[in-house]
């Protein structure tokens, strides 16, 4: 719909020129940006419309992210272990939030939760190419051809070649930086076990450079900002012709 509409709708008794002045005036944003044309065309069930910053009207679609802590399974339920929805507050297990992909039991880090499943979708698919960063510590150390061949393609041990991935090694540390865009089992323990080393810690960094707010405490969750929305729907490859792995 309009954005002038969806201004009106959201706040009854706004006249059309009201809803005009506001916009016309750059008071209005879309998803983070100044938006100055009452014809912008608005999806309000997942699209932050805000005035003057504040949001005027409940969107459907919720997204936070959790530093997720060791020992807790990303699934929504399970019968024995505890999960990440058992983490969340009351008014939050309510929604219906999933983890946008997967951490391992043992891993840490960031975990985004939403109920926009397209998000969800955009994030994990290999398609859009989404990245993902991960700080390793490894069990032997890491060695100077690693980055050549996390580029050229990891061969999983079943067989699958990963797509061209990033490792950054830390000088003096066996520790380092692993950028990957798709998110097989176990993949980064395994690109790591392919060339004779062992992932001792695993911990997620960021996703499509929205990095984990290190001021969350393990298991505490924070409503994802408007700017780390945008950023996150809007990361990866659009084109319409591209590749499906
Ligand atoms: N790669 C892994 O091996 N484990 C994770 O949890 C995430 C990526």
């Amino acid at each position: 719909m309009r954005l002038d509409r969806a201004l009106r709708d959201a706040e009854a008794g706004r006249t059309r020129r009201e809803a005009e002045k506001l916009i016309a005036a750059g008071r209005v944003s879309v998803n983070g940006i100044a938006v100055r044309s009452a014809d912008a065309k608005v999806d309000p069930q997942t699209d932050a419309i805000c005035l003057d910053g504040r949001p005027v009207m409940s969107r459907q679609f919720r997204a936070y992210m959790m530093n997720k802590p060791a020992g807790v399974l990303s699934a929504t339920e399970d019968r024995a272990a505890q999960t990440v929805l058992d983490l969340l507050p009351e008014p939050l297990r309510r929604l219906g939030l999933s983890p946008a992909g997967r951490l391992d039991k043992d891993a840490e880090g960031l975990l985004i939760l939403t109920n926009d499943g397209d998000l969800i979708h955009h994030i994990i698919t290999p398609k859009r190419r989404v990245e993902k960063r991960y700080f390793v510590r490894l069990a032997f150390p890491w060695q100077a051809d690693y980055g050549d061949k996390f580029a050229a393609g990891i061969t999983l041990d079943d067989g699958y070649v990963c797509l061209p991935a990033r490792f950054a090694g830390i000088e003096g540390e066996q520790a380092g930086y692993v950028y990957v865009c798709e998110g097989k089992f176990h993949q980064v323990k395994r690109m790591l076990a392919a060339l004779g080393n062992e992932v001792t810690y695993l911990k997620r960094l960021s996703v499509a450079g929205v990095e984990l707010d290190e001021t969350l405490r393990p298991g505490e969750v924070r409503e994802l900002s408007e700017e780390e929305l945008f950023r996150l729907k809007n990361s990866g490859i659009w084109h319409k012709n591209c590749p499906e792995k």
